[in-house]
């Protein structure tokens, strides 16, 4: 069955969540472009979830992005929409356009939505037992050559397939958040995958132009594979400083090596949050669960025992996790022991600045770095400065630096990733780093 065939009639579960609303919108304009080209055929988008309130959320912010997509596409509408003489003005177009995405669309809480679906997208809670009980729904619902591409980012596609029965049938579409945006598109394949599945997703990548990395069947694949040591580096880092300068400012400078000395867009524990702690728990405990790897935090634990979660408001704001934010900008530190943040206030934070010592270029930072030429010469002079200034924030960077990549390495050893160049390339699209882990910028 072609992929045209199949996108007519495609499904999203777990749809008003962040990742299945930004896969139902990226979807929900294929289609609707797709029937202003096609008209002989019908399409249909069936939009699962749990929660009405959220369904009906997910409609309204479809169609506010639908205008959007709209408002850059005129040229292209202006052709679709030529045998349209009633549509005149860009305006006119822009809401039949708005009107035809949502015409395609079917919300609701039931999975019999998904009965005549030969391709569902899942992306509901990262919870084995969950996913494998919806598989199992839709493999008793829906035609057998249905296929499903799943979003989990750490649980074994053949530990899925299997237990639902649906061996072949299943394959990893890792999408980065937000999946409308963000061009990386992890493709998962286990051992056992049908040629014609596999051969659709890599065909669908290409429609929704995303770049993709293929990684293998294992726990975490590449990029929580990454992201999991990456983390459990830095809480080893505070645990390890704690002892002689106090919890509070050994989070203070792995977070603010990890991010300026290493010209990252966040300190490892803003990215955290960002994820949410228990996210990162989640994932942790998943890949532990296959990979037997020392892959444990009792920090993390004990933050989610108090309470203390981070992760964002459903307006999009970043919740207090590891740091406390006010506008985006990070003013307090959480300290376990007093159950409170510590302020940032100028005094002890000050002194732990003068402690890591001068940065090594303090012209450079990531944001100052974005799209530079002589990136390459950039970074490769600026890490020399490591060796010849050895500051307190030097030597962390350094050893964060190495052990971003070793991990990775390990990650191509381990065989998740086939190459160093596909690890590379997740952390530079999918977390925005400025260059690839495996490098030889320093020793
Ligand atoms: N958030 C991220 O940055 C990110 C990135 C990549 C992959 N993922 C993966 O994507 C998936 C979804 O994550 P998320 O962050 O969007 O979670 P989320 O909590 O925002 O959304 C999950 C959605 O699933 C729905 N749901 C739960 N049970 C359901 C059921 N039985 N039937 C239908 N819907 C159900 C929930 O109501 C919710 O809307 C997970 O597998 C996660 O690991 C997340």
């Amino acid at each position: 069955m072609d992929l045209n065939t199949r996108l007519q009639n495609v499904t999203v579960i777990g749809a008003a969540g962040k990742m299945g609303s930004g896969i139902a919108l990226l979807l929900a304009l294929e289609l609707a472009y797709r029937a202003l080209e096609n008209k002989d055929r019908t399409y249909i988008l069936n939009l699962v979830d749990v929660s009405d309130v959220s369904l009906q959320g997910l409609v309204r912010y479809l169609r506010e992005q639908a205008v959007k997509d709209a408002e850059k596409q005129m040229s292209r509408l202006r052709r679709l929409y030529a045998d349209r003489r009633d549509l005149v003005e860009n305006g006119e177009m822009i809401e039949a356009f708005a009107s035809e995405v949502l015409l395609h669309v079917r919300t609701g809480k039931t999975m019999v939505l998904a009965q005549d679906s030969t391709l569902v997208f899942e992306a509901a809670f990262e919870k084995e037992e969950l996913k494998i009980g919806i598989y199992k729904d839709l493999a008793a619902l829906c035609p057998r050559e249905m296929y499903i591409l799943t979003n989990t980012s750490s649980i074994p596609l053949h530990v899925l397939s299997e237990a639902a029965g649906m061996t072949g049938r299943v394959i990893g579409y890792h999408f980065y958040n937000p999946p409308a945006v963000q061009k990386l598109l992890e493709i998962i394949t286990p051992d056992v995958c049908d040629t014609e599945l596999q051969e659709l997703a890599g065909e669908l990548a290409k429609v929704l132009r995303k770049t993709v990395v293929s990684s293998n069947d294992i726990a975490g694949f590449i990029g929580n594979g990454h992201f999991m040591r990456d983390g459990l580096h830095g809480i080893r880092e505070v645990e390890r400083l704690a002892g002689e300068h106090g919890f509070t400012k050994a989070v203070y400078f792995v977070n603010k090596t990890s991010r300026d000395w290493l010209l990252r867009p966040m300190g490892i524990f803003q990215l955290i949050d960002y994820v949410g702690i228990d996210v990162f728990q989640l994932i942790l405990r998943v890949m532990d669960k296959y990979l037997n790897d020392g892959l444990h935090s009792p920090l993390i634990d004990r933050y989610l025992e108090l309470g203390v979660k981070g992760g964002q408001t459903s307006s999009g704001t970043q919740k207090d996790g590891f740091l406390k934010y006010e506008k985006g900008a990070i003013v307090g530190i959480y300290d376990p022991d007093k159950q409170a943040y510590v302020p940032l206030d100028g005094t002890w934070d000050k002194e732990a600045d003068a402690q890591l010592g001068d940065h090594p270029d303090p012209a450079l930072s990531w944001k100052s770095l974005q799209g530079d030429p002589d990136l390459e010469t950039k970074l490769r002079s600026y890490f020399s400065n490591f060796e010849t200034k050895p500051t307190l924030g030097a030597r962390l960077a350094t050893d964060y630096f190495r052990a971003s990549r070793a991990a990775s390495q390990r990650l191509v050893e381990a065989g998740v990733a086939k190459h160093a160049e596909d690890v590379n390339k997740v952390l530079t699209l999918g977390f925005f780093h400025l260059y690839g882990p495996i490098n030889d910028h320093l020793d």
